[in-house]
C-alpha cells in the first residue's frame, strides 16, 4: 500500500440506465472489521443520503437474521439471498451502501455494483482486522469462537482469497488512515457531489 488511496484507471462507470446519469449510490466494500458501517453512516450524512446496510436490509427481507439464516441454509444459501437483497439496491438513489465482507466475491456481485455505482475498497492490514474483530460484540458465524493466533491465520487466508474481488473496486482506500473529510475529498475529485 504505497498510496493514501487510488483511484482505478477504467473509465469511471455510469448507471446501468440509458441516459447515462451519473451514479448516485455509493458501495463500500471490504472485509469484515474494515469499517463499512461506521463510515457509510457518517459519508450519508455528510452527502445527505440515505445509508443501507446491506446485513440490515437482507435481515428485514428474509426476516430473520445473518447467523439464524446462516445456521439453517448454509453458507450457499446464505450467498444466493444476499444476491437477491444485493440486487433491490439499483432501485435506490442517493445512498451510501455497506456491503457484507463477502458480497463482492460471488456471482458477478461486483459487477453489478461497479455497473449500478462507485465501489469503495476499503483496505485495513491482517493484524488491525484481528484486532478490531476480537473486540466487535457483532455476531459473524465466519468468525465465531476464533481468537488469537487462529483468527490472524483465517484472515489472512481468506483476505487473500478476496482481495482480487475487492481490488476490481473503483477506488482503492486505506481504511486505517483516511477519516471522512479524505473520503469526500476523493469523492470530490471523480464527481460533482
Ligand atoms: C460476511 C460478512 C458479514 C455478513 C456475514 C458474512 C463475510 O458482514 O454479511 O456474516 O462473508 O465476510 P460484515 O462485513 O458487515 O461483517
Amino acid at each position: 500500500m504505497q498510496n493514501k488511496y487510488q483511484h482505478n484507471s477504467q473509465t469511471f462507470p455510469l448507471r446501468g440506465d440509458k441516459r447515462g446519469a451519473p451514479p448516485s449510490l455509493i458501495y463500500l466494500i471490504g472485509f469484515m472489521g474494515c469499517g463499512k458501517s461506521t463510515l457509510g453512516r457518517h459519508l450519508a450524512k455528510a452527502l445527505g443520503w440515505k445509508f443501507i446496510d446491506l446485513d440490515d436490509h437482507f435481515e428485514n427481507k428474509f426476516r430473520t437474521t445473518v447467523p439464524l439464516f446462516f445456521k439453517e441454509f448454509g453458507e450457499r444459501g446464505f450467498r444466493d439471498a444476499e444476491r437477491a437483497a444485493l440486487l433491490d439496491m439499483e432501485n435506490e438513489e442517493k445512498a451510501v451502501v455497506a456491503a457484507g465482507g463477502g458480497t463482492p466475491c460471488f456471482f458477478d456481485n461486483m459487477d453489478f455494483m461497479n455497473r449500478t455505482g462507485i465501489t469503495i475498497y476499503m483496505q485495513v492490514s491482517p493484524e488491525e482486522l484481528a484486532r478490531r474483530l476480537s473486540e466487535a460484540r457483532v455476531v459473524r458465524p465466519l468468525v465465531q469462537g476464533k481468537t488469537g493466533e487462529e483468527l490472524l491465520a483465517y484472515i489472512r487466508e481468506k483476505l487473500a482469497e478476496r482481495e482480487p474481488f475487492y481490488n476490481k473496486a473503483k477506488i482503492i482506500a486505506d481504511a486505517s488512515k483516511l477519516n471522512l473529510d479524505g473520503y469526500l475529498r476523493i469523492l470530490e475529485g471523480i464527481r460533482d457531489f
